[in-house]
């Protein structure tokens, strides 16, 4: 395998934080910063991020070593504070329009998510229609599905395709969905936002903000009983929080009427398969509360 550049390495290092819902690496006031005092000055460049054996414990609990990509202090050190740009805190879907007072008949719901994907149409209203996108990837599944997943958004092969959860973590997520004794076709997946960002990278505020008003109408049509949000950016913006995955995940969250539990995105089990076992918890109180039986863990 060839050597990872620094950016290379750099971003994988961010893609890690970010999957593990780690924002504002140098907001010292935020009750919410997990790193160490010392390593968030090295971060911002005033000394060395070198951590001590017992700041160890500490980042330990949020960053495994073993599994997070190696970014050598200097590496870090050649950016500055400002190139880190802190999220703001989104709205949570709950917020963004009053809940229907009326369930849309089963009967009636593949036609009424059609009229959204109409609405939706050639959409141009946030930067990702000019960078890049093939295809607008709605969504995937049962209109009446019982069971809803939330991703971030799509990747090369969801582009390709127009449909989401296709590629590699796509394989990984119906592998979840089979261990749970359902089939892809039995739940409704969908994406914080319907168009590839550039290079993968993370939606940005705008982008996933302006998107969520569909999200919003297709929850609403399906009704699903219980929203899986897979990953921090789905956690965020689903829930309007902003806060660690580990904090999220393992309890019962709502979202318009729905029951949501928050677990890792495929594509980060894929990086880290340690924490399989851990996502496999989340969705075994899923299938819990759905009255799913014969749990199998995934491969
Ligand atoms: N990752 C996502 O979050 N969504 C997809 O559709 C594919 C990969």
């Amino acid at each position: 395998m060839s050597a990872m550049s620094v950016e290379e390495q750099l971003s994988a290092y961010v893609d890690y934080l970010r999957d593990m819902g780690i924002y504002d690496l140098y907001h010292r006031n935020d009750p919410k910063v997990f790193l160490p005092e010392s390593l968030v000055g090295g971060l911002s460049g005033s000394s060395s991020p070198q951590v001590t054996e017992a700041q160890q414990g500490t980042q330990d609990a949020v960053l495994p070593k073993a599994h997070a990509p190696v970014v050598t202090p200097s590496a870090v050190n050649q950016g500055s504070a400002e190139s880190f740009s802190p999220m703001a805190k989104p709205p949570s879907l709950d917020t963004l329009s009053p809940l229907p007072l009326q369930i849309i008949p089963a009967a009636d719901r593949a036609a009424a998510l059609d009229a959204v994907r109409a609405e939706i149409g050639d959409c141009k209203r946030c930067p990702l229609a000019y960078a890049g996108r093939h295809t607008i990837v709605f969504a995937d599944g049962d209109p009446n599905a019982r069971l809803m997943f939330v991703g971030e958004g799509p990747g090369a092969d969801e582009d390709a395709t127009g449909l989401p959860f296709v590629g590699k973590a796509g394989q990984l997520l119906n592998n979840m969905i089979t261990a749970m004794g359902l089939t892809r076709e039995e739940v409704y997946i969908a994406n914080i936002v319907k168009c590839r960002p550039p290079g993968n990278r993370t939606p940005e505020f705008v982008e996933a903000t302006t998107c969520s008003q569909f999200l919003v109408k297709q929850i609403d049509i399906v009704r699903p009983q219980v929203i899986v949000a897979l990953g921090a950016t789905a956690a965020t913006y689903l829930l309007g929080v902003k806060q660690s995955l580990a904090s999220l995940r393992g309890q019962w969250h709502t979202v318009r009427g729905a029951k949501v539990m928050v677990t890792y995105h495929p594509a980060f089990l894929l990086r880290d398969p340690r924490q399989k076992v851990e996502a496999w918890k989340d969705l075994k109180l899923v299938m819990a509360e759905m009255g799913l039986a014969s749990p199998k863990r995934p491969s």
